[in-house]
């Protein structure tokens, strides 16, 4: 038995409540620009636009519901006997909706942050250009979310967390944005077993022992009852 069981999750997770995928077909990113709403530069240069995507993704976030996969990975938190860790490169809160306590590397549609201070607030709904931050004062409030060229948040800890895992597993992402995507290969070098789960083959699947293909609705519950 594991007695550390690692999970990364993905956008895929998420994708049957509702939220769409980033590179799926007619995904996130076929829609709207990279460099126009998720860098610092694209912020800077036009930062209504970029609040305009971050509100419409927190009201469809707002609306969505956690399916049989969240309620799976909260009951394996709760029930398995060893530690299982939840790392989300998500940033709606549909594992938190599904009572899951989960390390979000990304960010979160939930959370503010003062570009000036660095304060965290609850976001509202809607956030607007110079949004003032309710510690410093500035109008430099921006979604607390990790756009590509910025740090993900918590490596230390996830990195503690694949260092010392028995057991590995990555739900509902396609392996193409590090550091995540490089995790599989960390927990291997740790000894760790590791299994996908995921629609399809991703960019990473040649680094994974096991596979289980089908959609996380179906595929996560039965993996977590063979585990419990
Ligand atoms: N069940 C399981 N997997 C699914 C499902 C589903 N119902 N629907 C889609 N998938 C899989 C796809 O096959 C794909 O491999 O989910 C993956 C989604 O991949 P991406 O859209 O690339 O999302 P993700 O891997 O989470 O993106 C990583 O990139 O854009 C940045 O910061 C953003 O966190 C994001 C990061």
């Amino acid at each position: 038995m594991a007695e550390k069981i690692v999970i990364l999750t993905g956008a895929g997770i998420s994708a049957e409540s509702g939220l769409g995928t980033f590179r799926d077909e007619g995904g996130l990113w076929a829609q709207h620009r990279i460099e126009d709403v998720a860098t610092p530069e694209g912020f800077a240069k036009d930062p209504a636009l970029v609040h305009r995507f971050y509100n419409m993704r927190r009201a469809e976030a707002a609306k969505a519901q956690p399916n049989a996969a969240h309620l799976a990975l909260a009951r394996l938190q709760r029930e398995y006997s060893g530690e299982v860790v939840i790392v989300t490169q998500n940033v709606d809160a549909l594992h938190e909706a599904a009572r899951a306590e989960v390390i979000h590397m990304h960010g979160a549609l939930a959370s503010a942050l003062c570009a000036a201070c660095g304060h965290r607030w609850a976001a509202p709904l809607v956030m607007a250009t110079g949004e003032p931050c309710p510690a410093c004062g500035a109008g430099a409030g921006r979604p607390d979310i990790v756009w590509f060229g910025e740090m993900p948040y918590f490596m230390e800890q996830i990195e503690d967390h694949l260092l010392g895992c028995d057991l590995f597993a990555a739900i509902g992402t396609s392996g193409q944005v590090y550091p995540a995507a490089g995790f599989v290969q960390q927990a291997r070098y740790a000894g760790a077993r590791t299994i996908e789960m995921n629609l399809r083959d991703s960019d990473s699947s040649y680094a994974f022992e096991d596979h289980l293909i089908g959609p996380a609705s179906k595929v996560v519950p039965r993996w977590v009852d063979t585990l419990l």
